[in-house]
C-alpha cells in the first residue's frame, strides 16, 4: 500500500476510535533508520524465513533505549528467536516460549560460533548414505513428485544420523529450505498451500538435472549459514544466560521467576498459521502427526478458550458492530486469548512491557488492538508511556486494496504500533 493510502486508514482509526484517557503520545518513527544495521537480514537475522518475525532494528531499538544489560528479557512469543538474538548482542540475560518447536531449532543456529565443516565431504556422505528417513506423515505423498522421494528419505537419513551436533546445526535450515524448494508448497504464500505457480515450478525441477541441483542449492545456502554467522559474531554477542521454552502454550503457561521486561508481538486476528507453515519442515526433522495435530490445536487464535474480562470500552465497540455471530466468536476468542495471556503474564514483569501489534481488520474494518491493550492494562497499574508506530515495509502479507471477503477497503495491518508499557511505581 503507497502512503496515501496509509494516511487514510489512519484517519479512518481516528475517526472510529478515540484514544484511551490513559494514553501517551504516538510516535511516529522508522525503526530501519533509528537503529544502525544495514539490512532486516544481516548477520542471522534472516537466515529461516519465518513469518511476521520482529526485525532486528525494533529490538535493538528497545533494548538500546531501555534496558541495561543487568535486566532480564522476555518473549512469551518467541517466533524465530530475534529477541533472544538481540539480547545476547546486548548482554541480557533471557527467556523465550513458542508453541512452535522450530524456536528451539533455530534460535541456537541463530547464535552459535560458526564451525568449519568440509562441504563436499557432507555431499559425498549424502549421496554414499545407506540410512533412510520417512516423515512420520501419512499425506507426505503429496507433496512431492514421487520421483524425489526416495532421495529425500536418503539425505534425511543421513542427517538423522549424524553424530556430530555442530554439522548438524549447520545443515538443518539448508536442508529444509532446500527440500521445500522441491516440494509443491507456494513459497511466496507463507503459508503452505499448493498453486498453479509451484506446479510448475517443480516440473521445472524434474526436467532438469535435479539431484545436482539440489546439491548445489545446499552448498550455496550452507555458505550463507556460515556468512551469516561469521557476521554475528562481528556484533560481539555477550555470555548470557538463556532459557527456551517450546511446544509450550503461553495460555496454560506461567513464569517461574520475574523478569524485568517483556519484548514481543502477540499473533494477529486470524492473520497467519503458524503451525501449518511449519509443518513440513517439522515431520522432516522428526516430529510426529499425532505431535503436529496436539500443537496446531492450542495456536491462538484458533482454539478453544475461557471467556476472560476485558476492560476495554473500545473492545465493546468494536464488538458490538458485528453483526456475523462466526466473526463475533472468532473476534471475542481471540482477545480473551491474547488479554488473558497478558494479564497473567504481566504479574511478573517488574518494569517494562513491549507490545508489537497491528491494527487488525475484521470485515474490513481496523481493531485497534493497541487501545484495547492500554485500556485494560491500565486497569493493572501499567502506564501508557508512548507508542511507536512505523509503516511495515518486508512483513505485509498481503497486498489487496479492496478486501475480497468482504469487498470492503482493506484495512489489514500497515501500520504497526510498538506500544510501551510502564509499571506505575
Ligand atoms: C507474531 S509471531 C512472533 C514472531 C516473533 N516475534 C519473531 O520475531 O519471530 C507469534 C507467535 O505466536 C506463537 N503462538 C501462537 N499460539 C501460541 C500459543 N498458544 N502458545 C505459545 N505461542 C503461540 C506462534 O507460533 C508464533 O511464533
Amino acid at each position: 500500500m503507497d502512503g496515501k493510502g496509509d494516511q487514510k486508514e489512519m484517519m479512518m482509526n481516528k475517526k472510529t476510535v478515540k484514544r484511551a484517557p490513559t494514553a501517551g503520545k504516538v510516535e511516529k518513527v522508522s525503526f530501519r533508520d533509528l537503529v544502525d544495521i544495514p539490512s532486516t537480514t544481516h548477520a542471522t537475522f534472516g537466515l529461516y524465513n519465518y513469518p511476521a518475525k520482529f526485525i532486528p532494528h525494533v529490538i535493538t531499538h528497545v533494548l538500546e533505549n531501555y534496558t541495561d544489560p543487568k535486566m532480564s528479557v522476555f518473549d512469551p512469543f518467541g517466533g524465530y528467536g530475534t529477541v533472544g538474538t538481540v539480547s545476547k548482542i546486548s548482554g541480557n540475560d533471557y527467556e523465550m516460549w513458542d508453541l512452535n518447536p522450530l524456536l528451539g531449532i533455530l534460535h541456537p543456529i541463530s547464535i552459535m560460533k560458526p564451525v568449519t565443516i568440509d562441504i563436499q565431504n557432507i555431499i559425498k556422505g549424502m549421496k554414499n548414505s545407506k540410512e533412510k528417513f520417512v516423515p512420520d506423515w501419512e499425506r507426505h505423498q503429496n507433496w512431492f513428485k514421487k520421483e524425489f522421494l526416495p532421495f529425500l528419505y536418503r539425505l534425511w537419513g543421513y542427517y538423522h544420523s549424524l553424530q556430530d551436533k555442530k554439522t548438524k546445526m549447520i545443515l538443518t535450515i539448508p536442508l529444509l529450505k532446500t527440500t521445500r524448494y522441491f516440494s509443491y508448497d507456494d513459497m511466496q504464500r507463507q503459508k503452505l498451500s499448493k498453486s498453479h505457480r509451484s506446479e510448475k515450478r517443480v516440473e521445472k525441477i524434474l526436467a532438469s538435472d535435479w539431484k545436482t541441483l539440489f546439491f548445489q542449492m545446499l552448498e550455496r545456502d550452507i555458505i550463507r549459514i556460515q556468512n551469516g554467522q561469521e557476521e554475528y559474531q562481528r556484533l560481539h554477542p555477550k555470555k548470557t544466560k538463556y532459557k527456551i521454552q517450546t511446544g509450550i502454550d503461553v495460555m496454560q503457561q506461567n513464569l517461574k521467576e520475574n523478569k524485568d521486561v517483556l519484548i514481543t508481538s502477540p499473533p494477529y486476528v486470524q492473520s497467519q498459521e503458524y503451525m501449518r507453515q511449519a509443518k513440513l519442515d517439522l515431520y522432516w526433522l522428526g516430529f510426529s502427526e499425532e505431535k503436529i495435530r496436539e500443537l496446531s490445536k492450542l495456536e491462538i487464535p484458533y482454539r478453544n478458550v475461557e471467556p476472560c474480562p476485558i476492560y476495554s470500552p473500545t473492545y465493546e465497540k468494536c464488538l458490538n458492530r458485528i453483526e456475523e455471530d462466526h466473526i463475533r466468536k472468532i473476534f471475542q476468542r481471540y482477545f480473551w486469548c491474547m488479554i488473558g495471556t497478558f494479564t497473567r503474564l504481566q504479574e511478573k514483569i517488574n518494569s517494562r512491557m513491549f507490545i508489537f501489534v497491528g491494527h487488525s481488520s475484521t470485515r474490513g474494518r481496523s481493531t485497534p488492538i493497541d487501545v484495547i491493550l492500554i485500556e485494560h492494562l491500565s486497569k493493572f497499574g501499567w502506564i501508557h508511556e508512548k507508542t511507536l508506530s512505523d509503516k511495515i515495509v518486508g512483513r505485509r502479507l498481503f497486498a489487496y486494496s479492496i478486501n475480497p471477503a468482504s469487498k470492503r477497503k482493506d484495512a489489514r495491518t500497515t501500520i504497526e504500533n510498538l506500544v510501551i508499557f510502564k509499571r506505575r511505581s
